[in-house]
Formats: structure tokens, sequence, C-alpha cells
């Protein structure tokens, strides 16, 4: 007979680390209805700020920083006991307007970036316990991507904001965090050679974050969990930790087939125990809910992707997690 323990109970039996990216809209959207947040703190242990950390949002003007919505989910984590991850301190994506529309030198970017770094991560230093420092560096052909940051300072901004992060939040573990890096390809292996490198030059990386958005786009982050679990093990063999970051499962129109739902079960199910039989113990997903996810009103995905159904009823996705960990207790 199966436990009445929740997913959240099973993972700290486990020391395994299962949590949601959420972002403040959902907590806005929702303010009268504690739906949310008490699904959140029974069922994970661990929350990432998905947007408010992001430079766009976190800063409407160049000397303005809002950081309501980031207080608010960290505070949540914090309060809750759950680990707080902070996405992200370096995107090339949502940056504001007037950060594009600015004509700054190399230097001055230099500046401004390790100030930002310094600046919210110094915030955080003592409530933020993993940060995505950067994101997508790589672009899907394996060249470096070529972002206002790598334009500026070439492939050492990342070897900079990696010590810009660890000078104001020593405690906190580092990540490098990308999508397509889930199975053995060309931006898996130059990710993986990126890595090294970082690691030649003494950068202070604890770890690499694998997106493990599973749409029908990408097509390295539908695979097999030999292949995942191969994966994640040669960027263990590198002594860094590996976590599975940014994870939901959605399918495209030609793939409506009557069981999909379990089959989306199995595929959290396969990748969780690829993770946990490969030395990785975390997995997040990409929202709570799937009247939160960010794949609302696309044309070309379903719109399902997660482990609990519009009214926060659990999906045959979180009974195949929760399975999992209560047959590993
Ligand atoms: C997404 C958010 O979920 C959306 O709300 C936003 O409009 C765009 O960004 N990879 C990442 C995340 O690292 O930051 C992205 O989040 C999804 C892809």
């Amino acid at each position: 007979m199966s436990s009445e323990k929740t997913l959240r109970e099973l993972a700290d039996e486990n020391d395994v680390t299962i949590g949601a990216g959420v972002p403040a809209r959902s907590f806005r959207q929702y303010p009268d209805d504690p739906t949310l947040a008490q699904t959140l703190k029974r069922e994970f242990n661990a929350i990432t700020t998905a947007n408010a950390l992001k430079m766009g949002p976190l800063r409407p003007e160049r000397k303005v920083y809002d950081f309501d919505d980031a207080d608010a989910i960290v505070n949540f984590g914090v309060e809750n006991d759950m680990t707080v991850r902070g996405h992200t301190l370096l995107w090339h994506k949502q940056t504001p307007e007037w950060f594009l529309a600015w004509d700054y030198t190399d230097d001055q970017l230099e500046a401004f970036v390790r100030d930002h770094i310094h600046t919210v991560a110094g915030r955080y230093h003592d409530k933020v316990d993993v940060w995505d420092v950067v994101n997508e560096a790589v672009a899907d052909d394996g060249s470096m991507r070529e972002t206002m940051w790598y334009e500026a300072m070439g492939e050492a901004y990342l070897d900079k904001a990696f010590e810009w992060a660890n000078d104001v939040a020593p405690n906190a573990d580092l990540y490098y965090n990308d999508y397509e890096i889930a199975s053995d390809n060309d931006k898996a292996d130059a990710v993986y050679d990126l890595l090294q490198r970082l690691l030649d030059r003494g950068v202070p990386i604890d770890g690499v974050g694998i997106q493990m958005h599973s749409l029908p786009s990408y097509q390295h982050s539908r695979e097999g969990p030999e292949a995942v679990g191969a994966n994640i093990r040669r960027f263990k063999d590198l002594g860094l930790d590996v976590q599975v970051t940014e994870m939901d499962v959605a399918y495209g129109p030609d793939e409506e087939f009557d069981d999909r739902l379990e089959h989306q079960a199995q595929y959290y199910r396969d990748v969780l125990e690829a993770c946990l039989d490969n030395g990785c113990d975390t997995l997040i997903t990409w929202g709570v809910h799937d009247a939160g996810t960010w794949l609302q009103n696309r044309y070309d995905v379903t719109s399902d992707p997660l482990l609990f159904d519009e009214n926060f009823n659990p999906k045959p996705a979180y009974d195949a997690i929760r399975d999992l960990l209560e047959s590993r207790s």
C-alpha cells in the first residue's frame, strides 16, 4: 500500500532536491488563493526565481533596482526551509530596454557587470544557496555565443562573472546553466570543453545546470535515460555537480496521442532516475502547475508540461516521481 507521504517528504528522506521555478506573476496572480504557496511548500524543497532576478525585470532604470518580486520569492523559500536558486546573474535575454540603448565602451560594460553581480549576489549572500551565474553562453552550433558580454570581454567574461559572484557570495554554489546539453551532442561537447577550460583556469564554479525543457524543438532534451545518464556522468567526472534545473515536458501538435500524460510521467521518472543513478540529486521543474507554465498560448506545443494540473491536482507525472522516490526510500 502506498504511503501518504508528500513528494517533499520523500525527497527529504532520500536527500533529493525537488524544486520549482516560480514567476512572481504566479504569486501576484493568486493573491487570495493560497493554493500555489501551499502546494509549493508542501511538495517542493527548493524554489527558483524564474524571472524576478533577470536583469530586465530587476532593473527598470539604470540606477533603479526593483527587488520586490525577487524578495518575495527568495524570502518565501527561506521561510519555508527550501533551497533557493537565484536565476540568473548574466544572460543575453531579458535585458532592460535602456541597457540595449546604452552606447557603452568595453570597460564600462565590464564595470557595469561587476557592479550588477556584486549588488545582486551580495544582497542575497545569506539567502540564495545556488546561483545560475551565467546562462546559455554557448550557441546551438557549439561556438561561443556572441553576446554583449562576450563582445566586450571575450570568454574571460565567464571567469570574471564567477569570480565576482564568489567575492560576495562565497558560500553559494555557483552554476553554469544551459539547454540542449542533456545528452552527447555538439553543443553539450562544447559546453563540456568550456567547463574544462574554466576549471583549468581555476574559476570558482561548482556545477552545471541542465535545463531539460523537453519540447519537440529541443531534440537533445528528449533523449532516453541512458544517454542522459551518461552525459550527467561525464560532467560529474569533471568534478562538477550536476542538476536538472528547468524541466518541463511538452509535445507538438502532431504528437497528440491518447496516453500523452502517461508518456510524460514516464519521461519525468526516467530523467529523475538517470539523475539519481548518476550522482545528480536535484530536479527542478519550470513551474508548479500547468496554468503557470511559460508554454501557455503557444501554438506549437502542448501547454500542460508540469507535475500539477491547472487546479493544482497532481498528475501522473507527480505520481511517477513520487513513486520512484518512495521505491528508493
Ligand atoms: C523563460 C520564462 O519562463 C518566461 O516567463 C520568460 O518570458 C522567458 O524566459 N531558459 C531559461 C529561462 O533559462 O530563464 C527561460 O524562462 C526559459 C528558457
